[in-house]
């Protein structure tokens, strides 16, 4: 279908969940089942790339091995081409599209351009990863707060920095995002602004799919333990007594889906 006459067509920023292809939700399935230009990064998983319609427009955006990303002022200039042609655009995206995903910025680029955009919310790694290993995010006996953070803020300088030993003193649990090639410092920052050593932590590799590996430490021997065993990303760090009130056996088992890990 083509953008109606003299008008653009619409971008979704569709949240294509963590990797299970069964937490996609209605609304995202039913916009990738009709779209007519799908562009993709590479946290998405490959099931849901076969659910477009055959003769859809594809575009990856993502990093391929021994490349950079592709710069985000090009992958804003190809959704705004895109809108030009199209009726309905999918811009799919790993989990939620808000939550450490760029959509903010991809949605302001699009509405300042005159281009129809709607997000569709996601389920994101940082509740679902966990889940998948039976630990909830919050608990009434494991404090009233959780915060979503990045580890990733020594390399995205774009970013202002974390504070981590603020972080230790305010919120009961935390929830890393892109934290493993930090997480020596990330850790001894925590312990210096007061977390004790012996708080549990864990990790998540490849939440929700084949691959999916857990980690169960304490702040103390986190680092170190992730480094011995190999852990790689993409991974969720969770650290707090949260971890203390896992239930293994609420984990749903990990699809067999396969989920990239990005270069
Ligand atoms: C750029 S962020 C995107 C987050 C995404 N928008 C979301 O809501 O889940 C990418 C990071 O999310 C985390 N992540 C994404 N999918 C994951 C998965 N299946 N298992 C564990 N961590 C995941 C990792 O920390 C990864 O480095």
């Amino acid at each position: 279908m083509t953008a109606s006459a003299g008008g653009l067509g619409t971008v979704y920023l569709v949240g294509a969940g963590p990797g299970d292809p069964e937490l996609l939700t209605l609304r995202a399935h039913r916009l990738l089942r009709q779209c007519d230009a799908l562009v993709h990064d590479s946290l998405v998983p490959r099931a849901l790339l076969e659910l477009v319609p055959e003769g859809c427009e594809r575009h990856f955006v993502g990093k391929r091995r021994g490349h950079h990303s592709v710069p985000q002022q090009s992958t804003n200039a190809v959704l705004v081409e895109l809108a030009q042609r199209h009726r309905v655009i999918v811009r799919l995206k790993g989990g939620d599209p808000f939550l450490f995903g760029r959509g903010g910025e991809e949605a302001a680029y699009l509405a300042a351009h005159g281009v129809p955009v709607q997000v569709v919310p996601g389920v994101t790694a940082g509740i679902a990863a966990p889940a998948y290993a039976g630990i909830p995010v919050t608990h009434r006996r494991a404090g009233s707060s959780v915060t979503f953070v990045t580890g990733h803020e020594e390399i995205d300088r774009g970013r202002p920095g974390v504070d981590w030993r603020g972080l230790a003193r305010c919120s009961d649990g935390l929830v890393i995002y892109m934290g493993l090639h930090n997480l020596a410092h990330i850790c001894e920052e925590l312990i210096a602004g007061g977390l004790a050593g012996a708080t549990p932590a864990a990790v998540i590799q490849q939440g929700t799919v084949r691959g999916q590996r857990q980690l169960v430490a304490t702040l103390a021997d986190l680092a170190e333990r992730v480094e011995a065993e190999e852990v790689v990303s993409p991974a969720i760090v969770v650290i707090g007594e949260v971890v203390a009130h896992r239930v293994p056996s609420c984990a749903p088992t990990p699809a067999d889906a396969e989920m990239p890990i990005p270069f």
